[in-house]
């Protein structure tokens, strides 16, 4: 019957304790493997960022940042006191960018940039600076590069894959740092790529320059990925490189939106494999497509469509669609946050687990709770704002329900998010596998997290979510030793710090 269909979709997205568990330890298994190789899909890259900072850091420095959900260049100041002052622009990229030929890409990089230097000429500290000085007039630019590269050296790496929606064509297994310089060259601009780091890496060190240390830096925006501090002498695949010998720290950027491709553990429903099927990377980014915000919107919209075209009677909207909700990505996670919010209303969130809706309770809707009554209404008025419906067309139990299609995905992905966390922390030696013997190696009364993306920081009670599962995995004793910061500005400072090094290094 009517109610076994949503109980039956709701089930599909419960998480287990065990089950969180058991995704850890396929976790740790990938960690494991990707240390060891290379050409595994959580690439488990080697950054050659051999310490995080510790907030004395100074110098001026150019950023450019490519991967989310904007493009940006940045001047950076950094001030030696873990605090920095930042200039920015964003830019747009458009589709024909994102999925054309590689050197238009670059060259549209490369012109953001020089607009940028045209309308904000650069601080007097960079010539006051000993590190950031010009050499030969050249301004130094640390590049943010948000998608998985196979790093060689500071200022080095091959492109392996694109993700989250790129697919240039002509630039996989190229240098990206050659192909941006090239692009700056072409123009005659006098700018210098000197550093290349991923977003998370970037989050990780501006957290650990403004907080004093950090262990992690996590995304959780249009994609999902993490990097950390690992021992060199765990990165058994660096082989014979001179960075193995030096042994010490590197940063780790693990690439974790490509866990479980195959989908052994992840637990793929028939609305994930819709999502999957018809994106440009089927089968790619598997963990990615659960998690992150460029996903979550089609997942929840594969379930609104087919409560809409449920038989032998519609579930939902009386079983009419509009054109955005026909569209693929016409429903975007920004319209999840708005609903959850207006049921969330001004007095903040109500945490916890959504049940399924119980039709029976919208049979009289004179008997409904006046309180939750208005609280429908907001989400009403929301969906006939952005997706087209007419007011008419959205019963209160539709807006019941498309309440708990949001809230449901958006939980399956904090719970998932919470067990990458987990995993970084019992890697690590500052948590123990559940079950196993023996007492983490760490026990810092503060184990700092940095992050930055659009769902962690817009989308209500993402991160209450992602502690849940993680004290599931870890123990509340060390789940509250977790300090999750935003890492504000992170990729711009985390690339000046970056590009700090390297000309250090010079
Ligand atoms: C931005 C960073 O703040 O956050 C980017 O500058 C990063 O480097 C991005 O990729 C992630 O969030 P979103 O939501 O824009 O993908
Ligand atoms: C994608 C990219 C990864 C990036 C993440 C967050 O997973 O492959 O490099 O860090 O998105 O932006």
């Amino acid at each position: 019957d009517a109610q076994h269909i949503f109980d039956d979709i709701h089930r599909q997205f419960q998480l287990s304790p065990e089950t969180l568990v058991e995704l850890t330890g396929a976790f740790l298994n990938e960690f494991q493997v990707g240390l060891k190789e290379y050409n595994h899909p959580m690439a488990m890259i080697p950054t050659f960022v051999t310490g995080v900072p510790d907030g004395t850091e100074t110098g001026t420095f150019l950023a450019l940042d490519l991967g989310g959900t904007n493009l940006r260049v940045c001047e950076v100041v950094l001030k030696g006191d873990t605090t920095f002052t930042i200039r920015q622009q964003k830019y747009k990229v458009s589709d024909a960018l994102k999925t054309g030929e590689a050197s238009v890409l670059f060259d549209y990089l490369a012109d953001s940039v020089d607009a940028f230097l045209t309308s904000n000429p650069l601080s007097d500290d960079l010539e006051a600076n000993p590190f950031s000085a010009p050499i030969s007039d050249v301004v130094q630019l640390g590049l943010t590069w948000s998608f998985p590269v196979e790093q060689t050296a500071i200022a080095q790496g091959k492109i392996l894959t694109w993700t989250k929606g790129f697919s240039a064509k002509h630039a996989i297994g190229n240098d990206v740092v050659k192909l941006l310089q090239d692009a700056f060259d072409r123009k005659h601009m006098h700018v210098k790529c000197v550093a290349l780091v991923n977003d998370t890496v970037g989050a990780l060190l501006s957290r650990s320059y403004t907080a004093g240390g950090c262990v992690l830096g996590a995304i959780f925006g249009t994609g999902t990925n993490g990097a950390y501090v690992e021992e060199v002498a765990n990165i058994t695949k660096l082989g014979n490189d001179p960075a193995a010998a030096r042994g010490g720290l590197m940063v780790v950027n693990t690439e974790w939106g490509a866990f479980n491709n195959t989908r052994s553990h992840l637990p793929s429903t028939s609305f994930d494999n819709a999502l999957d099927r018809l994106s440009i990377n089927p089968r790619f980014q598997a963990f990615e497509k659960m998690i992150s915000g460029m996903y979550l919107g089609e997942i929840t919209r594969n379930i609104l469509l087919s409560l809409v075209d449920a038989a032998p009677q519609s579930l939902l909207f009386g079983g009419k669609t509009t054109t955005a909700l026909n569209a693929q990505w016409g429903f975007d996670t920004s319209v999840m946050s708005g609903v959850e919010e207006a049921w969330d209303g001004a007095d903040g969130v109500v945490p916890g687990e959504v049940p399924a809706p119980r039709l029976s309770e919208f049979e009289n809707l004179d008997a409904l709770d006046p309180a939750v009554k208005v609280r429908l209404e907001r989400i009403r008025a929301v969906l006939v704002k952005e997706l087209g419906y007419k007011a008419e067309d959205v019963s209160l139990r539709d807006a019941a329900t498309v309440r708990w299609a949001c809230s449901m995905v958006a939980r399956r992905a904090a719970h998932l998010s919470g067990v990458a966390v987990a995993t970084v922390l019992i890697q690590t030696g500052r948590a123990v596998f559940p079950g196993k013997s023996g007492e983490p190696s760490k026990n810092e009364p503060k184990i700092g997290v940095g992050v930055d993306g659009s769902l962690i920081q817009f989308y209500p009670n993402f991160e209450g979510t992602l502690r849940e599962s993680l004290r599931y995995v870890v123990g509340a004793e060390v789940e509250k030793r977790v300090d999750i910061g935003m890492a504000k500005d992170g990729s711009g400072v985390g690339a000046a710090l970056c590009a700090l090094q390297a000309v250090k290094d010079l």
